[in-house]
């Protein structure tokens, strides 16, 4: 059974373009990381200011192991900008089982 891991990021008005313009240079190493299914960075449009980094992963260990890994670190030092997680903006990870899913009937 997959997982989902979100990471709800609030991010202040006048950061938004620089927090969008990091992702858009994101290291893509989480794409080769074992156990990896999806990730989506969503943007918030009605009902809620927090951005939302949705991850889904195959197993809770292949999540732990990309976590504690370097490509983690990698991407999220920052190289000193006030965005690495370090920084204060504030954020939550939640965390789901897939229960059920679906795309587009193949016929
Ligand atoms: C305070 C905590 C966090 C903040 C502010 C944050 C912010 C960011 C930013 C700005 C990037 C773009 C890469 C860069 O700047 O070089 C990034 C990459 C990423 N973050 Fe976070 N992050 C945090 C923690 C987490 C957590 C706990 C997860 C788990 C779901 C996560 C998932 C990702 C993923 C999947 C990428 C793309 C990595 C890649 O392309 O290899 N982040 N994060």
């Amino acid at each position: 059974m997959s997982i989902v891991k979100i990471n709800a990021v609030t991010v202040p008005p006048d950061m938004h373009e620089r927090f969008e313009e990091r992702f858009r240079g994101r290291a893509g190493a989480v794409e080769r990381t074992p156990g990896f299914e999806w990730f989506e960075l969503l943007r918030p449009i009605e009902g809620t200011d927090q951005y939302l980094v949705y991850t889904r992963w195959s197993s809770e260990e292949a999540y732990a192991a990309w976590q504690s890994s370097q490509d983690f670190d990698r991407a999220h030092d920052g190289g000193g900008d006030t965005l690495a997680p370090v920084a204060s903006t504030s954020h939550h990870l939640w965390s789901y089982e897939v229960l059920e899913s679906a795309g587009p009937a193949a016929d």
